[in-house]
């Protein structure tokens, strides 16, 4: 089934995760501090103060405006900043050589540094500090997705228990918060230090010193949590959308060299792939969405709240449901898709292709607040490594596993790949 128009979905906000709400299909619908108090979801959200868990609340819909509209702001600067990135990355793709490597222990640094740098501008903390947090991020939703955390959620009574992974939930969400809060004060304490101008940075913006962005100042801890959420969102989401598409890429090396005689007739020898190119550089774009639809990487959104009696696709929804939206599914439906499991971007060049049928980033007023950014990091990336790189596997006929498993984001099994400096195509 796939998801129903914008019109049944307007009467979605995001609910609390409180007992039965996510097994039992029509849970309470509870206010979120009644439903996340004590609760790991509570945890990580400062009882419900952040984007993706926090109910449609007057206060959330300011800190929800504002952000987008800081996001939209700092876009302005998103071409040179993603060109910068992107040529970190392959330079420390290229410094190994050759030899074997696991792209998911590179990608998410640059991913989590391009929202680091729209967030706070040139004033960035050093590299050793953006790792460290890095590997934060991409472990804190590991362990907040544990069967044994998650619990904890649908039965508060385990609380009691002693509970490793709720401990380890706290450390990871101490450090997180340790980390933006430094780096609030940082930007509070000498704003003169910071070369770029306020209005250009995310923070900036929310703290209301753009007059722009409607909705700011931020209270501050609407600040902290939109902070977070911006990094938790982006980081590790787009990391293994990038990796799924190297994986996919090493089992057609026939689209790889497609790929690259279409970026070097239209870059010539010196251009780089920019955001908004998808025009000129259609099968890159085509593998990028291609990507996105076999393997969203938040297959399964974020649990929807109904406020009041709607319906999805016809079927009636009564208010106070919990609905799990499975993009997945969607994305796999036959009736939508020819060939559903197999990866061909090619339908996307073909006339009359179901672009309306693809939610990776959901639809309504919950959608992703990171789309434009995540899909043009996924284009730039994707493109410059393809450009520069050939992507052999490790051993020849050692391809990755492309089976999906379980996870509050869908990563490629791991896998090695040596990424070969390659010449011009003949
Ligand atoms: C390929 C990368 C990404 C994918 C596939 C993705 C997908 C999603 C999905 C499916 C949702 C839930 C939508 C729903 O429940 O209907 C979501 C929410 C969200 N995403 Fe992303 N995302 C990605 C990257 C990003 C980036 C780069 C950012 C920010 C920099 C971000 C920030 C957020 C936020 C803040 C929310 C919560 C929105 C709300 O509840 O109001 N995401 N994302």
């Amino acid at each position: 089934m796939g998801l129903g128009g914008g019109g049944e979905l307007s009467g979605w906000g995001r609910g609390g995760w409180g007992a039965g709400a996510l097994g039992g299909g029509v849970g309470g619908c509870r206010g979120p501090r009644a439903a996340l108090t004590g609760s790991p979801a509570g945890l990580v959200s400062r009882g419900g103060r952040d984007l993706a868990l926090g109910a449609a609340t007057p206060g959330w819909r300011r800190q929800r405006g504002a952000t987008r509209g800081a996001l939209a702001r700092a876009g302005g600067r998103l071409r040179p900043l993603l060109r910068r990135q992107a040529r970190a990355l392959c330079a420390e793709l290229r410094s190994h050589g050759g030899a074997p490597l696991d792209p998911f222990e590179v990608f998410p640094f640059h991913t989590c540094s391009t929202i680091g740098r729209l967030l706070f501008g040139d004033l960035m903390p050093p590299e050793a500090e953006v790792r460290a947090f890095t590997r934060c991020v991409v472990e804190l939703l590991e362990v907040w997705g544990r069967a044994s955390v998650r619990a904890l959620d649908l039965l508060p009574a385990l609380r009691v228990l002693p509970n490793p992974g709720l401990r380890e939930l706290l450390r990871l969400v101490e450090r997180r918060d340790a980390f933006v809060e430094a780096q609030i004060r940082r930007h509070e304490a000498s704003p003169q230090e910071c070369p770029s101008p306020p209005g250009d940075t995310v923070l900036g913006a929310l703290q209301g010193r753009d007059p722009g962005v409607r909705g700011g100042p931020l209270s501050p801890p609407r600040l902290h949590m939109a902070l977070v959420d911006l990094f938790i969102g982006g980081t590790e989401t787009t990391a293994a959308a990038l990796a799924w598409a190297v994986a996919f890429l090493l089992h057609r090396p026939e689209l790889q060299e497609r790929l690259r005689a279409e970026l070097w007739r239209e870059l010539g020898p010196t251009g780089t792939p920019q955001a908004g190119d998808a025009g000129r550089l259609p099968l890159l774009h085509a593998t990028v969405t291609e990507t996105l639809r076999l393997r969203p990487p938040a297959p399964l959104a974020l649990p929807h709240c109904a406020r009041r009696h709607t319906s999805v696709a016809g079927i009636p929804v009564p208010a106070g449901s919990i609905l799990v939206p499975n993009l997945l599914a969607a994305h796999q439906d036959p009736d939508t898709w020819d060939h559903p499991e197999a990866f061909l971007p090619e339908r996307f060049l073909a006339p009359g292709a179901p672009w309306r049928a693809l939610v990776p980033f959901g639809c309504g007023a919950r959608s992703c607040l990171g789309e434009g950014l995540a899909r043009a990091e996924l284009f730039v990336f994707l493109g410059q490594i393809l450009r520069e790189f050939r992507l052999e596997p490790p051993a020849p006929g050692l391809l990755p596993c492309l089976q999906v498993s379980a996870g509050t984001v869908l990563r490629c099994p791991p896998f090695r790949v040596r990424m070969v400096p390659c010449q011009p195509p003949a």
